[in-house]
C-alpha cells in the first residue's frame, strides 16, 4: 500500500553539477547545482535562483563550465553550495582548487573535477514559471583516469556524486544493473 507523500520533487537520482563562470575581470566563481539535466544531445538546462553570483556571472560572460563532482571533492562541492560569491569575494581561492581557462569558451574549468563540458550560453529562458539557463555543449574533456578502453567515460571510474532530494542525501555508486535499450528486449510487444 503506497502512501501519500504530498508535492515532492521525486525523481532520483539528481546529478551534483559544478557551475563554472567568470565574472567581468575572470575571477572564477563555482556553486553547486542539482536541478540540471541534458536536452537533446549537445543543450544543458540549469534552473539557477536569478541573482545568484554564478547566475549573474553567465549572462554578463555568456559562456560556463559544468563539471561533474566526485567523491573525492565532495568537501568542496558542498561548499560550492553553501557560500555565495555574492557575499564571499574569494570562494573560489578559500578552496586552493585550481582553474584553468577553457580553450573552447570563455569560462574556466575547474582541474581537480574529472569530467567537464564546455557550453555556451543559449538562452535565458524565463516565464512565469521556470526562469532556465539553455547552454550549447561545445566540446566535453575528460581525465584519462576515468575513459575506458573505447574512450568512453566509465561512470564507475567517475566515483561521480548523485543528489538525493528526498533527504539531502550524496550517493555513489558504480553498479551497473543492466544494458539500455537491451534489457527490455526479449518481452514480446506485439500480441
Ligand atoms: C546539493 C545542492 C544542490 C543545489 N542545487 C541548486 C540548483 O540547482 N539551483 C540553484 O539555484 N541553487 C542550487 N544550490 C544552491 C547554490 O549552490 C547556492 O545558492 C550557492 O551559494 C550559489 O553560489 P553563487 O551565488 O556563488 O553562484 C544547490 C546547493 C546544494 C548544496
Amino acid at each position: 500500500m503506497k502512501k501519500d507523500l504530498g508535492v515532492a520533487a521525486a525523481v532520483y537520482p539528481m546529478p551534483v553539477l559544478m557551475v563554472a563562470a567568470y565574472d567581468e575581470n575572470e575571477k572564477v566563481n563555482v556553486m553547486n547545482v542539482a536541478w540540471g539535466q541534458i536536452a537533446d544531445d549537445d543543450k544543458i538546462i540549469l534552473f539557477i535562483g536569478e541573482g545568484k553570483k554564478t547566475w549573474l556571472n553567465i549572462l554578463s560572460s555568456k559562456a560556463f563550465t559544468v563539471a561533474l563532482a566526485d567523491k573525492d571533492h565532495m568537501d568542496v562541492a558542498d561548499f560550492f553550495g553553501i557560500a555565495s560569491g555574492n557575499r564571499i569575494d574569494d570562494k573560489f581561492e578559500r578552496t586552493g582548487y585550481h582553474a584553468v581557462k577553457s580553450d573552447k569558451v570563455n569560462a574556466p574549468i575547474i582541474e581537480e573535477f574529472p569530467v567537464v563540458m564546455e557550453c555556451e550560453l543559449l538562452e535565458h529562458l524565463k516565464d512565469e514559471y521556470v526562469s532556465a539557463i539553455v547552454g550549447k555543449i561545445v566540446n566535453v574533456k575528460a581525465d584519462e583516469k576515468v575513459l575506458d578502453e573505447k574512450g568512453k567515460v566509465d561512470v564507475a571510474k567517475t566515483n561521480a556524486l548523485i543528489f538525493d532530494q528526498f533527504r539531502s542525501g550524496y550517493y555513489v555508486t558504480g553498479e551497473k544493473a543492466g544494458q539500455a535499450w537491451n534489457a527490455g528486449k526479449d518481452i514480446n510487444l506485439r500480441k
